[in-house]
C-alpha cells in the first residue's frame, strides 16, 4: 500500500500585519520600532528564554501581563509629559526619580511580554501619545496638578495590581507565577511610594483636585479594561 506524503513543512515566512503597522498606516506614526521589536519576538519565539503556562494560568497571566506592560508604559509617558514640563524646577529631581523607577517597570514587562508570549495591547501607541499629553497638560497647570495626575494615577494602580495578587494567590504556585507575583509586590510598593510622594508634594492642594482626580482615576480605568482585552 502506497503511504502518503505529508506535505512538507512550509519554508515561508509571512510578515504578519501587526497592530503597530496599522497604527503606523492609520496615523502615520513612524518610530514604534521597540514596539515592532517586541512584537515580532513574540510571535516568531525567538531566541528570548519563554515560559509555556498551563492553559488555566495562560488565561489568567497574559491578561494581566498585556494590561500592566500597557500600564507601564504609560507611566513611563506620564512622568516624560510631566518631566518635559517642570524638568528645570525645584521638583524636577523628584519626579526624575520616579521616573527612573518607572522605566524599570516598563522594561521589566517588556522582558515578560516577550518571556511569556504575550500579546501586546492593540492599543499601546494610542497609550503612549495620551499618558504624555496627560503628563505634560497638568504639569502645565502647575506643579500641585502635577502631583495630583501622580496620585490619581497611582491610586488606580496600587488597587489594580492588589487585585492581581489576590487573583494569583489562589492561584497553584508554579514558577512563572511566583515570578510574576513578586514583579507586581515590588512594583505595588514603589507605586505606593509614588503616591505618597504626591502626597507630598500638596497634590491634595492642586486646583480643582477633586474633579481632576476623578477624570484621571476614570481615564486610568478605562484604559485598564481596554488593555485586559484588546
Ligand atoms: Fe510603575
Ligand atoms: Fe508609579
Amino acid at each position: 500500500m502506497e503511504l502518503r506524503r505529508k506535505t512538507p513543512a512550509t519554508t515561508e515566512t509571512r510578515t504578519p500585519y501587526t497592530c503597530i503597522q496599522f497604527w503606523n498606516n492609520v496615523i502615520g506614526l513612524r518610530h514604534w520600532d521597540n514596539m515592532l521589536t517586541i512584537e515580532r519576538s513574540v510571535r516568531y519565539a525567538s531566541t528570548f528564554p519563554q515560559v509555556r503556562l498551563n492553559p488555566k494560568a495562560k488565561k489568567l497571566i497574559h491578561p494581566m501581563i498585556r494590561v500592566n506592560h500597557a500600564g507601564e508604559l504609560a507611566a513611563d509617558r506620564i512622568y516624560a509629559g510631566q518631566m518635559a514640563i517642570l524638568g528645570k524646577t525645584s521638583v524636577g529631581p523628584t519626579i526624575q526619580h520616579m521616573w527612573d523607577q518607572e522605566k524599570k517597570h516598563r522594561e521589566k514587562f517588556e522582558e515578560l511580554i516577550k518571556k511569556y508570549r504575550v500579546r501586546p495591547s492593540f492599543f499601546v501607541p494610542l497609550w503612549e501619545v495620551t499618558a504624555f499629553a496627560m503628563g505634560a497638560v497638568t504639569s502645565l497647570m502647575g506643579q500641585r496638578a502635577a502631583m495630583a495626575c501622580t496620585v490619581a494615577v497611582e491610586t488606580v494602580i496600587v488597587e489594580h495590581y492588589n487585585e492581581q495578587l489576590r487573583v494569583l494567590q489562589s492561584l497553584e504556585k508554579t514558577e512563572g507565577i511566583e515570578e510574576i507575583m513578586e514583579v507586581i509586590k515590588t512594583f505595588r510598593d514603589e507605586e505606593q511610594e509614588h503616591h505618597d510622594t504626591g502626597i507630598e508634594n500638596e497634590a491634595e492642594r492642586a486646583p480643582f483636585y477633586d474633579m481632576l482626580s476623578f477624570l484621571i482615576r476614570s481615564a486610568c480605568k478605562v484604559g485598564i479594561t481596554t488593555a485586559v482585552a484588546l
